[in-house]
C-alpha cells in the first residue's frame, strides 16, 4: 500500500477529510501531523454531518487505525470530548485504533486566553485566528518550555510545569486585560483531562515503522492549506506549523523516503477565512453568491468565508512546495449556473510588469494584480455524474485548462457533499 500525503493546496477547507475518509477506506493507517483544533473537518456520512478538529477522518473507517502525531498541538478536553461524542456515535475509539503520541503537544488554559486577549488587542491589526490556542502553544513548544502529553501523565511533574509557565505567561494576561490564572484552577482542569487520556497515549515512531514494514500503508493528513504554512505562507497570516508535505515528516517521525506520493486538495474555486491578502477574492454579489452556493462558513469557528477565483498561479507554486503527484478539485458542482467561470493564470505588480513567481510575505502578494482567463461556465447539475465522461464539456474543458496550468494530474473531482460524490480519474482515488 502506497504512503501518501494529503494537504490543502489553498488557505484550508479545500475538503480533504473527505479525499482522507475515501483514500482510508483501503484499511490503512491514518496520521494527524499538525495543527491541532483550529482544523474542522466536515463529513456527510450516510447523510448525517460529522465535523472532526483533532481525530483523523480515517476513523470512520472501520478498518483504519489513527494517531495524533508529534507534530499536533492537542487540547485534552476538546480531544476527549471528539472522543466521547464518536464513541456515542457507535464508533470503536478504543486504543487499539485510536493512538495519541506522548511526544504531542499539549494547548492549555493560558494559550486559549493569550490567543483571545491579543487578537482583541490587535484590533484591525489582528490575523484572524481561530482563538483555540494554537500560536501560544507552538510558541512555547520552539521556546522549550512547552507541555507535552508524556507531561501532562506526570503529576507531581506538571505542577511545577504550571507554575513556571504561569509566572511567565500571567503578566502577559494581566496586561491584555484578562483576569490572572491561579495553578490551582489550571490544576483543577488538567489533571482529571490528562488522567483519562492516559489510556490512548504511547510512544508511536516505532508502531508506525512496524506498520511501514508490514506495508500497511499510512495516510498523512494535513490540516489547514499551503498558504497558512508558517514559513511559505502569506506571512504573517499564517497559522503557527507547517502545513506543507514536509511537515508531514518532522510531526510524525517517518522519513521522507517513506513517502510514495502527495496529495494536493483545491477547491475549484478559492476561500480564506480570517485576515491576509487573498489576491482573487471576489468582494462582491458573485463572491456572495459563491458564499451561499458552497455553503462557505467555518467549520470550527462559523466565520463567513471569504471567496473567490481559482487561483492556478498560486497553485502552480503550492505544487512545487509539496511536490505535488496528484491534484484533488473538490466542490466543482458548487460552480454550476455561476456563468462565465475565471482563472488566474499569474500576476501583475503595482507597475505593470508581470512576476513570474508567487511572492513570499502578505505585503508583496497583497500588492498583486491578477491576470485573468475566462472559460465558458455550465448549468447542469454535477452533483449526480459519477464518471469523467457524464460531466459537461465545458466543465472537463474547465478542469483541463487547471490541470495544464498548474502542470499536476487532476486524480479525483468533488462533486456533492456526500462521500460518494467523487469523480476518480486515477486508481489511486477508485473506491
Ligand atoms: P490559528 O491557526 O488559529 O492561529 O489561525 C491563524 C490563521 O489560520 C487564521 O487566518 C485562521 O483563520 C486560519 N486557519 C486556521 N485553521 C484553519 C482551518 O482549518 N481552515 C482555514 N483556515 C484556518
Amino acid at each position: 500500500m502506497p504512503n501518501i500525503v494529503v494537504v490543502g493546496a489553498q488557505w484550508g477547507d479545500e475538503g480533504k477529510g473527505k479525499v482522507v475518509d475515501l483514500l482510508a477506506e483501503k484499511g490503512r493507517w491514518v496520521v494527524r501531523f499538525q495543527g491541532g483544533n483550529n482544523a474542522g473537518h466536515t463529513l456527510v456520512v450516510d447523510g448525517a454531518k460529522v465535523v472532526l478538529h483533532l481525530v483523523p477522518s480515517g476513523i470512520l473507517q472501520r478498518g483504519c487505525r489513527c494517531v495524533i502525531g508529534n507534530g499536533v498541538v492537542l487540547d485534552p478536553g476538546v480531544l476527549l470530548r471528539e472522543f466521547d461524542a464518536l464513541q456515542a456515535s457507535g464508533i470503536d475509539m478504543s486504543p487499539e485504533r485510536m493512538i495519541v503520541s506522548t511526544e504531542a503537544h499539549v494547548i492549555l488554559p493560558w494559550h486559549r486566553a493569550l490567543d483571545r486577549a491579543r487578537e482583541l488587542a490587535a484590533g484591525a491589526g489582528k490575523i484572524g485566528t481561530t482563538g483555540r490556542g494554537i500560536g501560544p502553544a507552538y510558541e512555547d513548544k520552539v521556546a522549550r518550555r512547552g507541555v507535552r502529553v508524556a507531561d501532562l501523565l506526570k503529576p507531581g511533574m506538571l505542577r511545577g510545569k504550571v507554575e513556571e509557565a504561569l509566572a511567565r505567561h500571567n503578566h502577559e494576561l494581566v496586561r491584555l486585560g484578562h483576569a490572572a490564572l491561579t495553578v490551582d484552577e489550571v490544576m483543577a482542569e488538567i489533571l482529571p483531562l490528562g488522567e483519562r487520556l492516559g489510556r490512548w497515549a504511547r510512544p508511536v515512531v516505532r508502531l508506525l515503522h512496524e506498520a511501514l514494514g508490514r506495508g500497511e500503508g499510512i495516510l498523512f493528513e494535513g490540516a489547514q492549506g499551503t498558504f497558512l504554512d508558517v514559513d511559505h505562507g502569506t506571512y504573517p497570516f499564517v497559522t503557527s506549523s507547517n502545513t506543507v508535505a514536509g511537515g508531514a515528516c518532522a510531526g510524525s517521525g517517518v522519513g521522507p523516503t517513506a513517502i510514495d506520493a502527495v496529495v494536493g486538495i483545491a477547491k475549484a474555486y478559492a476561500t480564506r477565512v480570517g485576515a491576509g491578502p487573498f489576491p482573487t477574492e471576489l468582494d462582491d454579489a458573485l463572491g456572495e453568491r459563491l458564499r451561499q452556493a458552497g455553503q462557505e462558513f467555518g467549520a470550527t469557528t462559523g466565520r463567513p468565508r471569504r471567496t473567490g477565483w481559482l487561483d492556478a498561479f498560486m497553485l502552480r507554486h503550492a505544487a512545487m512546495l509539496n511536490g505535488l503527484t496528484h491534484l484533488a478539485l473538490t466542490k466543482l458542482d458548487v460552480l454550476s449556473g455561476l456563468g462565465p467561470l475565471r482563472v488566474c493564470v499569474g500576476y501583475v505588480d503595482a507597475r505593470g510588469a508581470s512576476v513570474d513567481e508567487v511572492p513570499a510575505g502578505a505585503e508583496e502578494l497583497a500588492a498583486m494584480v491578477p491576470i485573468y482567463e475566462e472559460l465558458p461556465g455550465w448549468d447542469e447539475d454535477l452533483s449526480r455524474c459519477r464518471v469523467w465522461e457524464a460531466l459537461p464539456p465545458a466543465c472537463r474543458a474547465y478542469v483541463t485548462r487547471v490541470e495544464a496550468l498548474v502542470g499536476v494530474p487532476v486524480g479525483a473531482l468533488g462533486v456533492g457533499p456526500g462521500r460518494e460524490a467523487i469523480i476518480a480519474r486515477d486508481a489511486m482515488f477508485a473506491a
